[in-house]
């Protein structure tokens, strides 16, 4: 064992659902370091047995690669240990650093150490060093400053030394490395961001702190990038003077799940428009990266997102809309029919007046030379009709052949996030049999079945990536304050807005109507999902 990878948070959702299952899956395809142990840390005494059975159970739900396999299992469950500890206790900490410190006096003395390990990214080693500490604040986000400062008191993180006092945004090889990986959100607004920030610099450096947005490790997030940069088609089409606008929706269909109370604190703006969505509309608009490296790729998207035109409270008023899904009457969580459906005010956790939206819609301008005057419009909701995260770039309708109905056929490209992975491009093509009528289909790639390979999941990606020291997917400080500039003064405005301006919406449906608004005040039609 060579690297220890310590989950604060051990019996929450986050781990239970996503990390330790993420793990399992890449046990289970071979990618897991040989030399990675994993401390799963959290207040109540808890045996390794029992803890190890607990994940064990997780990864039958909610591993990809489920059920589990015992042989694997037998794999994985020794690297799986339990600590009790307090992250937002010194002393508790303290206590964690020393005995993290006799494990890895252990290793090194009982393996040889350092030495016997091939650096590199190899299987055996997967990229990790001897020493290396990658430690996961899946926690609440109140706890984060705490946390954090007290990560660095303890000595459980060390200041990475190497390089110059301006960290790079790469990660660089100072060994053994030492790494954060913090949730989404990074603060509450564009102040307490910066505070958040602060205090995570005195402690580390920008290149050891790891912002997640596990919309980023999906591979359709991905192949925006690759399909944009790796294809030379597109780049003379990308820009004002072909795009006529751009329009993004993340329609999800569950309510609270019993995270009501966090919600109240975070909303829609916090928790999907100044991370996730903001996140792929960087990388439809960023201008070309000059390598895809980490410092290259983080640089160019914090640049279009400093680019976001600033709305005004009046801008806020005319062009946002926020909403509220009542209760309503249809499948319940379960799919089964007939079900009544609680409104957001009677979920658990949520205030009976509560004025926190759960859908917004907007749009947006980049300005720059790029985008000048082409509308971003997003839409963003809970339990809507359908789960659906979708990109579409309309292309204008300039200087072709009239042939009468292609004016209902668009240009559209479509990057379909989630479900049904694919991209489409749609196009008029000549109706058979007609003397020259033509009609609007679409050119479809879909993931499933087109690689050998099944599409890992994000949380996969993104913990090998950070145990890597691979940066690329993780959000810049530069790109967080950017997105916070850009959402607090719609937060604010919206906090002084009347509360008869939040529209109430079925659940079950696509949000309110007036959140076709910002999109059909403009002569363009709201994309239909169905
Ligand atoms: C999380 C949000 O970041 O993303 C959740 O906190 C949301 O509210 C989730 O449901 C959506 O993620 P995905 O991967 O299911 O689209």
């Amino acid at each position: 064992m060579a690297a220890t990878l310590v989950i604060f948070g051990a019996s929450g959702d986050l781990t239970k659902r996503k990390l330790v299952p993420a793990l399992y899956s890449l046990e289970a395809e071979g990618l897991l370091p040989d030399a990675l142990e994993v401390i799963g840390v959290g207040r109540s005494p808890l045996a390794d047995e029992a803890f190890r059975d607990a994940m064990r159970d997780s990864c039958d739900l909610f591993a990809r690669r489920k059920p589990v396999l015992p042989a694997v299992w037998g794999r994985f469950a020794p690297r799986l240990s339990y600590y009790q500890g307090d992250v937002t206790d010194l002393s508790s900490m303290e206590r964690l650093r020393r005995f993290l410190e006799q494990k890895e006096a252990a290793r090194s003395g009982g393996q040889g150490g350092a030495a016997t390990l091939r650096d590199g990214g190899d299987r055996a080693t997967g990229g990790v060093t001897a020493g290396d500490r990658l430690f996961y604040l899946a926690i609440p986000p109140d706890a984060y400053p705490v946390a954090l400062s007290v990560l660095g008191v303890s000595g459980l993180v060390a200041r990475a030394r190497a390089g110059s006092r301006r960290a790079p945004a790469v990660s660089v090889a100072s060994r053994p490395a030492h790494r954060v990986v913090v949730e989404k959100p990074f603060g509450r607004d564009l102040e307490s961001a910066r505070n958040l920030n602060a205090v995570a610099m005195s402690v580390l450096r920008e290149d050891q702190l790891y912002r997640i947005d596990h919309y980023l490790g999906k591979e359709t997030v991905q192949n925006l990038l690759a399909f944009r940069f790796g294809n030379s088609i597109w780049e003379p089409l990308w820009n004002r003077s072909h795009i006529d606008h751009v329009q993004l929706t993340a329609a999800e269909t569950i309510g609270m799940e019993g995270r009501g109370a966090f919600y109240e604190s975070a909303g829609i703006l916090r928790d999907m428009v100044q991370n996730h969505l903001l996140q792929i509309l960087s990388l439809v608009a960023m201008e070309r990266p000059a390598s895809t490296a980490a410092d290259a790729v983080r640089r160019q998207k914090a640049k279009v997102l400093g680019s976001l035109r600033p709305m005004t409270a009046e801008d806020v008023r005319r062009w946002t809309v926020r909403a509220q899904y009542g209760p309503g009457h249809g499948p319940g969580p379960g799919g089964q029919e007939g079900q009544d459906i609680p409104g957001y005010r009677q979920e658990p956790g949520v205030a009976p007046d509560s004025q926190v939206p759960t859908f917004a819609a907007m749009r947006l301008f980049f300005d720059n030379r790029r985008w000048r005057g082409v509308p971003f419009y997003l839409r963003a909701g809970k339990r809507l009709a359908a789960k659906v995260t979708e990109v579409s770039v309309f292309f204008r309708q300039t200087s072709r052949l009239s042939f009468g109905s292609t004016a209902k056929a668009p240009n559209v490209l479509t990057f379909r996030i989630q479900p049904d992975e694919s991209l489409s491009l749609h196009v008029a093509v000549k109706v058979p049999g007609e003397p020259l009528g033509v009609a609007g289909k679409d050119m479809t790639f879909r993931y499933q079945g087109a690689f050998p390979k099944e599409l890992p999941e994000a949380y996969e990606t993104l913990l090998l990536d950070a145990l890597r020291g691979e940066a690329r997917l993780f959000v810049s400080w530069d790109e967080v304050e950017a997105a916070w500039k850009f959402i607090t003064p719609i937060l604010d405005a919206w906090d002084k807005q009347p509360p008869s301006t939040l529209v109430s919406y079925t659940p079950g449906s696509w949000g309110p109507t007036a959140a076709d608004i910002p999109v059909k005040n403009e002569g363009h039609e709201c994309r239909n999902l169905s």
